[in-house]
């Protein structure tokens, strides 16, 4: 198994550009998840790394071959690129069986027989398949017909494994299910995988690398799930992964105010830049603790239990926020009930610069 180097890579389609000069370095043996919003170029990645789209300028390597550099005018024939691929619309053939299915790509390289039957059966052996070789795929469930997608996509004895949302068809059980499934597989064969979802929940349960892609196709992030949701390199990170709550900060007087609708006086601490206001406080819902003490209070809208949390809408003025209370903030501070003024303090603040076309009046 190999990395894989996307460098400076530009994509257009006629006038719309794509992708412009993007970088990025997976590293070998890891699962790392592209997670951004629909449209914002995920797939186009990963045809240029498939060899399905030409990019206008950069160098595309898998370990110490390149399959790809605009200037030296390399352009590796997909066939012979050597990546295993699971995509969403790309599913197993229905009239085939799972051993046809599987099969396939090898035949298509006309290996002997021998050899393909030994891979084949390798292959179904790793995804838990052997049994169901002869079975048509009606007669698998969902999760068993990805499982034959991804035999299909190991049995080529691929440098990289690239899956491209491959399980947002499944149901929540199954595609939990899967995402374990998938990080076994990658265990065992110490795979490098690039998994590609727009979904943030599928991505934190699976990688070890997280890269967040923007909706105008740039990398804002790359790191571990701790480090992008422990430190956020902006807003739009902050936003997209996890929950939060945003509240404007305005000047007020001499001193600041939150704009709930009506301005409540905010004494907490700002960064310089924000002192004037014009910024947003943004504050995840469990960094927010009931506190009897706090000048600042909310009204409870609502309560759910979750099994092992407690979530609430509060109003703060009139604002809406979300508030996640653990089960061991529950027993020592105990929990607010429906209907009732409470006292709310914010742990962890952030502090971004109001978008234009935001600001209230
Ligand atoms: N063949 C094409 N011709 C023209 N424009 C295209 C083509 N393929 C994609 N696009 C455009 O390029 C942009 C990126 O598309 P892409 O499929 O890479 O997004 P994505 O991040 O994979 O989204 P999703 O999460 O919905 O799969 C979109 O604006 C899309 O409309
Ligand atoms: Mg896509």
């Amino acid at each position: 198994m190999a990395n894989v180097k996307f460098d400076h890579i530009t994509v257009r389609y006629g006038s719309h550009t794509v992708l412009q000069d993007f970088s990025l370095d997976v590293e070998s043996g890891k699962i790392v998840c592209l997670v951004g919003p629909s449209g914002c170029g995920k797939t186009t990645l990963v045809r240029a790394l498939l060899g399905l789209n030409k990019p206008e300028t950069g160098v595309i390597t898998v370990g110490e071959r390149c399959l790809f550099d605009a200037k030296k005018h390399v352009n590796v024939p997909a066939e012979k690129r050597n990546i295993g691929i699971v995509f969403q619309d790309y599913a197993v053939w229905p009239h085939m069986t799972v051993l046809e299915n599987v099969s396939y790509p090898l035949k298509k390289q006309r290996r002997p027989k021998e050899e393909i039957r030994e891979r084949v059966m390798h292959a179904l052996e790793q995804v838990h398949m052997t049994e169901y070789a002869r079975h048509l795929p009606n007669q698998l469930s969902g999760g068993q017909q990805q499982r034959v997608a991804i035999a299909r996509a190991l049995v080529v004895d691929s440098d990289v494994l690239v899956m491209d949302e491959p399980i947002t068809n499944l149901d929540a059980k199954l595609r939990e299910e899967m995402l374990l499934e998938i990080r076994m597989i990658q265990k065992r064969l110490n795979a490098t995988i690039l998994y590609i979802t727009h979904d943030q929940q599928s991505a934190l349960q699976l990688c070890d690398k997280m890269a967040i892609m923007q909706q105008d196709g740039t990398l804002c992030q790359y790191g571990t799930d701790e480090e992008i949701i422990l430190h956020p390199a902006n807003r739009f990170t902050f936003e997209f992964i996890g929950v939060s709550n945003f509240i404007p900060l305005r000047q007020a007087g001499s001193g600041l105010a939150l704009d709930c609708g009506e301005l409540i006086p905010y004494t907490g601490e700002v960064p310089p830049q924000a002192e004037n206001g014009g910024f947003d406080l943004g504050v995840r819902p469990n960094d927010i603790v009931f506190d009897p003490a706090s000048p600042l209070k909310a009204r409870v809208d609502s309560r759910v239990f979750l099994g092992s949390e407690y979530n609430y809408f509060l109003s703060l003025g009139q604002k809406q926020i979300r508030v996640q209370q653990s089960m061991l903030d529950a027993r020592t501070r105990g929990v607010a009930k429906e209907g009732e003024t409470v006292g709310i303090s914010f742990l962890n603040t952030r502090f971004y610069p109001t978008q234009k076309g935001e600001q209230t009046p």
